[in-house]
């Protein structure tokens, strides 16, 4: 037997109704989960300006740590406009920087010619990209969060070598309620994620405007 839906409406408790009608619009006003291709529309369109978006300076978890990290050859993930990954090639660090936006990685390269450093992109989908392995002194990661590259960027490192990730916590829904939950981090979640791996510092970031967590983790030599 069908059932009209306002019938059905109208033999539920105003209660239900309302409860049903929050489940809906929390669902509804959530960023959604992309697709690769959409990725590379999306941040193609949004890198479209003259602005670096995220800025042209390093974060300041990263800045303040350089002196830890040994040197050599270096990996960015999701490098996007490059702010980390040219920072750490006039650092003396031999850079790749990989990312979907093509639009992303020319800014990227216009900042390391400004520096006058070199810097090497790649134009990959980390869903499909293989990090080779025993590869990299340094591996950073910032404001992506993929969970299944942790293994990968365990690892890609050599022994001795050191990963630096960094992105937002559920905490930060405070300041922005429609970031998709999935691309955020559980309290200490970072702290489990590289099994293995030494820990050499760790942030749990809430400063009134964003909210961020930070580690820096070292492969046993
Ligand atoms: C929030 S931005 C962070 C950029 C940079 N790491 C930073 O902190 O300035 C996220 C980056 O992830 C890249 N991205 C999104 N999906 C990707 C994918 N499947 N493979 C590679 N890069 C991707 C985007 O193009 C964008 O540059």
């Amino acid at each position: 037997m069908k059932v009209a839906p306002s019938l059905i409406a109208s033999r539920l408790p105003h209660g239900m109704l309302l409860l049903l009608l929050a489940a809906f619009l929390s669902v509804w006003t959530i960023e959604p989960a992309f697709g690769a291709p959409q990725d590379q529309e999306r941040w193609n369109h949004k890198y479209d300006t003259d602005n670096y978006l995220f800025g042209r300076d390093p974060i300041p978890f990263l800045k303040d740590h350089i002196d830890l990290l040994p040197k050599g050859k270096a990996l960015d993930l999701a490098m996007g406009e490059g702010r980390n990954g040219v920072y750490l090639a006039t650092q003396g660090f031999e850079v790749t920087g990989v990312d979907i936006s093509e639009t992303g990685l020319h800014k990227a390269q216009a900042l390391a010619s400004e520096k006058g450093v070199p810097l090497t992109t790649l134009l990959a989908d980390l869903e499909q990209y293989e990090i080779p392995p025993n590869t990299f002194d340094v591996i950073i990661c910032t404001y992506y969060l993929q969970r299944d590259l942790f293994p990968k960027i365990a690892a890609a490192l050599k022994p001795g070598g050191m990963v630096l990730i960094e992105t937002y916590t559920m905490d930060h829904l405070q300041y922005r309620p429609t970031f998709n939950p999935a691309y955020l981090l559980e309290p200490n979640e970072l702290l489990g994620l590289l099994p293995g791996l030494r820990v050499s510092r760790y942030q749990d970031v809430d400063d009134g405007h964003t909210a961020f967590a930070s580690i820096l983790a070292q492969k046993p030599h």
